[in-house]
């Protein structure tokens, strides 16, 4: 792990334990809720499942909320204080998931049908390897949900303490493509700080 990226470790390590009650405050569970509810493709019934950038699993939350129970649930995510949380929250709705302390690109795993990344990958230094690594993380005719900041007023006061970057629509959207995804739709948050600062996209990987 590069020392920028343990120094964000560190810092997502201190700020887990009020995580998951910010997710919620601030609307991005319900955010994440909405998105999922989207009509257009849904998940078959034995989905194997990674969230990458997990957090404190508030997008996996919303995930078995709407869906039920994957086969199979992973969480990637290199702060073991949030991964604890997230375990705890998805063992609470009868999930119990494998967790990989790790950076995505760090270590390899089966390919999933969904994979989940919400607000990670504008940490990655670079965002096309990133999207590559998450292409790899995804098997053939599998969907990413991918939710991603956006230029807003409301992230540059975020940097201050994350330091994360934003995507234009179309930015984000070209990326995803080269990186080898179909994209299937877009979606706008409809209300509160996430309609302000991030932006959801399902892109399909091809068989
Ligand atoms: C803004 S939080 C989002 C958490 C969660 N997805 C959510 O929406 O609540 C970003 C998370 O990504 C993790 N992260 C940062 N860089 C990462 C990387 N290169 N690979 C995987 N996870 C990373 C952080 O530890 C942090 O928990």
């Amino acid at each position: 792990m590069s020392d920028t990226t343990e120094s964000l470790t560190n810092r997502y390590d201190g700020a887990a334990g009020k995580w998951r009650d910010k997710m919620r405050t601030l609307g991005y569970y319900d955010g994440y809720l909405g998105f999922l509810c989207e009509p257009g493709s849904r998940p078959g019934a034995h989905s194997r499942v990674i969230d990458v950038g997990a957090g404190t699993a508030a997008f996996s939350e919303a995930w078995v909320a709407v869906n039920g129970a994957p086969s199979e649930l992973a969480l990637m995510e290199p702060s073991q204080a949030m991964l604890n949380r997230g375990a705890e929250a998805l063992r609470a709705r009868g999930v119990e998931p494998r967790l990989l302390p790790a950076i995505l690109g760090e270590v390899r795993y089966t390919p999933s049908h969904e994979v989940l990344a919400a607000h990670v990958i504008e940490h990655c230094p670079d965002p096309l390897l990133a999207l590559q690594h998450l292409f790899g993380l995804t098997r053939g005719g599998g969907r990413l949900r991918l939710v991603v900041s956006k230029p807003h007023w409301c992230n540059a006061i975020i940097w201050l303490q994350w330091r994360h970057r934003t995507f234009g629509k179309a930015e984000i959207q070209s990326l995803v493509k080269e990186a080898g995804f179909d994209i299937e739709s877009d979606y706008a948050f409809p209300s509160g700080p996430p309609s302000r600062t991030s932006y959801g996209l399902v892109a399909r990987r091809p068989d």
